[in-house]
């Protein structure tokens, strides 16, 4: 018996030692010898056969093997809960000099910035922002505009036509019949209509079948071409820079007369390079159309050219974000290459 206890000590202490996965490891340890059905509990359970001055004798040894075995169960259970609490610090540890992780905030597409800040320079100046509608009748897109059918000047702008009647618009300027229309005939207005406008053109570095436009429209008694003048000299240097100077060229609108084409100094070489790229030495980059508006595009609409006059400008948004930019293909506005698009 004593032997056995022995033994069993033995077994018990290097069952223990060799524990060193973890606590339920230890734990079936525990059970395998201190457990119900444990060895040495099954032991204990023996001792009543023993004689009775046999009894207390052994039942000290018992009692110090299973002392001694709790003794060991403890230390390695404290060993075992130390360890697995430096792996699980090891498993969960911050590396707290780590490089941040960035969070990618989008922002507003160029065209967008670029509108915005016209928008911005007309409202300054007291102007309302109108708007109208992309699919247009073919009345206020020509007619209205002192295009009639057949008129050889629709050339100038293919679109294109969904009936006969509607079309998608080819310009923004039928939004200054509409505004008109809408008003009470004579009425001031000082208004500029942004919106996407459609034509039958091809798509180059320069030219796109869709692109965005600002029309801009003042109304009332005694306007002249002086205040057309000012006000898109006002306009160029606000976006160009106060050094930025306007050309006035005589052109051909059918909705204004006189007519003209602006010119505005060249952003990039200020007229000094012969070989400047965006010029090309002309020193000259046309920016914008405008005129006085014509006599029967007032009547058409309800005002009396007798008693007001006023003047209409178109300009185009892409135009003005390359030359402000430096961008030299408009295609790139509109192929969304994250790579471009994060420049701005
Ligand atoms: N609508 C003209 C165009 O698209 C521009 C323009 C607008 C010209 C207003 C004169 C007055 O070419």
């Amino acid at each position: 018996m004593e032997n056995k206890i022995q033994q069993l000590r033995q077994a018990a202490a290097e069952a223990i030692e060799s524990a060193t996965k973890n606590l339920k490891e230890l734990d079936n340890v525990r059970v395998q010898f201190l457990g119900k059905k444990g060895e040495l509990t099954t032991l204990l359970r023996g001792m009543s056969q023993l004689s009775a001055e046999d009894r207390p004798r052994i039942g000290k040894i018992v009692n110090e093997a299973r002392a001694e075995i709790e003794k060991l169960l403890a230390e390695k259970n404290s060993e075992l809960k130390a360890k697995e609490l430096q792996n699980k610090l090891a498993a969960e540890k911050i590396d707290v000099t780590l490089p941040g992780r960035k969070i990618h905030q989008g922002h507003l597409h160029p065209l967008t910035l670029t509108l915005n800040r016209v928008k911005d320079i007309f409202i300054q100046m007291g102007y309302t922002v109108e708007e109208g509608p992309e699919v247009e009748t073919d009345y206020f897109n020509f007619e209205a505009l002192n295009l009639p059918k057949d008129h050889p000047a629709r050339d100038m702008q293919d679109s294109f036509y969904i009936t006969e009647e509607i079309l998608l618009r080819t310009q923004t300027s039928p939004v200054q019949a509409r505004t008109m229309q809408k008003n009470n005939s004579n009425a001031p207005i000082r208004m500029i209509a942004p919106g996407r406008v459609y034509r039958r053109d091809d798509y180059d570095a320069s030219h796109s079948p869709m692109f965005t436009q600002v029309e801009g429209l003042v109304i009332d008694e005694k306007i002249t071409f002086a205040d057309l003048k000012g006000t898109l000299d006002f306009f160029c240097k606000k976006i160009f820079g106060d050094s930025a100077q306007i050309r006035l060229r005589p052109s051909f609108f059918p909705f204004t007369e006189p007519s003209t084409e602006v010119d505005v100094s060249c952003v990039m070489c200020k007229g000094e390079d012969e070989h400047c790229k965006v010029c090309h030495g002309s020193g000259w980059l046309e920016i914008l159309g405008a005129g006085m508006v014509h006599p029967k595009v007032l009547e058409m609409s309800g005002y009396d050219s007798s008693k007001v006059s006023g003047f209409a400008f178109g300009l185009g948004i892409e135009r003005i974000a390359m030359l402000t930019y430096g961008v030299d293909d408009m295609r790139l506005f509109f192929d969304n290459d994250i790579r471009f698009l994060e420049q701005f």
